[in-house]
């Protein structure tokens, strides 16, 4: 008789028959940053705040600390700063490129920086791309952006992680990479990026909730998985150099369906309202936090990301820095 528990009997059989392993190094820290004073808590994220600059330095201090080698920053641009025509996005002394070069000052190479391109920080519409009499414009979005990516590249951004979900951007931004002598920066595109209830969190964070409709004319139906293939086929052709899925937990279908369609590294964004889910449930004493932080990022990986952007990246490297 076939018995699979025999795989299961010893603590010892069972770490020899484990297939996957999930490590420090496999994590991005979102880190959200504004131009104040003194950093303001996060609703509904336990532990996480928008922090101030040089908080912000102590917060990447404290990652590299425990292991974590690469952070996602995300600006919040004051009220005054943001227009319809988001030309803060492409000022070099934004907040964003300050920060890195700050970042890049004191860590060097030790700490990897990836950069989010797209508009919605700086949009007073709270789009990703430029608004229009009711329309986002693809292509004029698409200029403003690999300009984004020459500001942020100049400034030391190592990554640059179009979000937006226009068309041909990954194209625009890799040829103004290559003109400007930065063909050595990486892109890592948001290739399916749904139109998700659970950016919430991250929209209160960044005061950056659209004005006016919603962001489904841009970010993909979470009803499709096939659609997803066309953009992977795109990305690729335009030459991105690793691809993400964005929401991660309720998406791993669509994480699996690309680890087996292409051999770019995968990666997936455990987002603000999956991480505020966990952080609320175990605040109301359903589950442990940390196992189940750990259990999300397992299912995650287990699908075929290898690199996981996660708000729990902090709560959860002692555990996986011991089990080593
Ligand atoms: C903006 C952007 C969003 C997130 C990352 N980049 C929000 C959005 O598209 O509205 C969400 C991340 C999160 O919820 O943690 N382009």
């Amino acid at each position: 008789m076939i018995r699979p528990r025999r795989f299961r009997r010893t603590s010892v059989i069972r770490q020899l028959l484990q297939e996957n392993e999930l490590k420090v190094s496999n994590l991005v820290l979102p880190i959200f940053v504004h131009d104040q004073i003194e950093s303001i808590p996060i609703k509904g994220m336990d532990g996480h705040s928008c922090l101030d600059q040089i908080s912000l330095l102590n917060h990447c201090e404290q990652a590299l600390k425990k292991g974590i080698s690469s952070v996602a920053i995300f600006p919040s641009i004051d009220a005054e700063k943001k227009t319809k025509d988001c030309r803060e996005a492409i000022n070099e002394n934004n907040l964003m490129c300050q920060v890195t070069r700050r970042i890049k000052k004191t860590f060097g190479d030790h700490l990897l920086v990836i950069g989010d391109i797209a508009l919605d920080p700086y949009s007073s519409d709270g789009h990703d791309g430029l608004l229009e009499n009711g329309i986002i414009k693809n292509d004029e979005t698409v200029e403003v952006l690999a300009k984004m990516a020459l500001v942020q590249a100049d400034a030391g951004v190592d990554i640059l992680a179009p979000s937006d979900m226009m068309d041909g951007r990954v194209l625009a931004i890799r040829e103004a990479l290559d003109s400007a002598s930065f063909s050595d920066r990486m892109i890592l595109s948001y290739t399916a990026k749904y139109a998700s209830s659970f950016y919430g969190p991250f929209r209160n964070a960044l005061q950056s909730n659209p004005k006016e409709g919603d962001k489904k004319t841009y970010q993909m139906n979470p009803y499709n998985r096939v659609e997803a293939g066309i953009e992977l086929e795109l990305d690729v052709a335009e030459g991105a150099d690793m691809l993400m899925v964005k929401p991660a937990g309720h998406y791993l279908d669509i994480i699996s369906d690309f680890r087996n369609a292409c051999m770019l590294p995968i990666a997936a964004y455990q987002v603000s309202g999956e991480y505020a889910m966990l952080s609320c449930a175990a605040k109301a004493g359903i589950f442990d936090f940390k196992d189940a932080l750990l259990e999300s990022l397992i299912a995650i990986k287990r699908a075929g990301a290898s690199i996981i952007f996660t708000y729990g990246a902090l709560d959860i490297a002692d555990d996986l820095n011991d089990s080593k």
